[in-house]
């Protein structure tokens, strides 16, 4: 990944998410990971691959992790230390995954970063660095935006302004503006489609054991846009293979 361009290595951007909490459609992200967490994971090791500003490891501490967060961006990792002094937040440079060692984990949780990588084939390398870090029966779980999320509005997010990312398809890039920020500027992501997503777990020897779309029920103190029709996010819960595992 030497010539990305990641939009996260920014200062504005850094301190701007640094902000976010878990409003509109973020709280759909986060909100089934308590019950699948419980349901899929023994220990309490945990690695955020892809931490940001550290709100999902802080997530995950307050689940009774202790979590690691690791990050390619150093503004990020900068706001993320500032937010949470005592917290492991290391720097993933050229080394990559590989500087994490010996580290073994019961569970990774990777929070939107694949969204923010440039192409498929990158995405299947970095989920077999993963799950070679998974302990025995760790879990690797991945939140990722569903394709549907670039081409309609949002509570938290718009994309009327993007009409190009109706062509896009797999592995093209599309940007995205989050609302309610400091700063407006678009994300630029590249779309993955759920087809893609499994060839790719395939491919990097991970079962799918259950798959999520959290939707709004429509019951919450929030005026929703399309969140109770169309899932925002998808949340697949994935294992090293090694038995049959559900697939679609
Ligand atoms: C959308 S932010 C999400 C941050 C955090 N997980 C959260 O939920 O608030 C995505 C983060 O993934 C990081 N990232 C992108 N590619 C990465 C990679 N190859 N390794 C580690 N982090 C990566 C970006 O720098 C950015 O901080």
């Amino acid at each position: 990944m030497d010539d990305y361009d990641n939009v996260y290595d920014d200062h504005l951007r850094a301190r701007s998410y640094s902000r976010l909490s878990f409003p509109g459609t973020y709280y759909l992200a986060f909100r089934d990971l308590p019950l699948l967490i419980d349901k899929y994971v023994e220990g309490r090791e945990a690695l955020d691959f892809g931490c940001g500003t550290g709100r999902s490891t802080r997530f995950l501490q307050a689940l009774g992790f202790t979590a690691t967060g690791v990050d390619i961006s150093e503004p990020m990792l900068r706001e993320a230390r500032k937010l949470d002094p005592e917290g492991d937040y290391r720097f993933v440079g050229e080394k990559g995954l590989g500087g994490l060692g010996g580290d073994r984990f019961d569970l990774i949780l990777s929070a939107f970063t694949f969204d923010n990588f440039p192409g498929l084939q990158e995405r299947g390398k970095a989920l077999a660095g993963l799950s070679s870090l998974l302990d025995g029966r760790g879990r690797i779980i991945s939140i990722v935006s569903s394709p549907e999320i670039y081409v309609n509005e949002w509570v938290s997010f718009s994309t009327r302004d993007y009409p190009e990312n109706r062509d896009a398809g797999s592995g093209d890039r599309v940007l995205i503006e989050i609302l309610g920020v400091e700063d407006s500027r678009p994300v630029e992501d590249t779309i993955c489609t759920d087809r893609d997503y499994l060839e790719l777990y395939h491919g990097a020897g991970l079962s799918v054991l259950e798959t999520d779309r959290p939707l709004a029920k429509g019951d919450e103190e929030i005026d929703w846009v399309n969140e109770t029709e169309i899932p925002p996010w998808v949340i697949y819960v994935l294992g090293a293979d090694s038995g049959p595992g559900e697939t679609g």
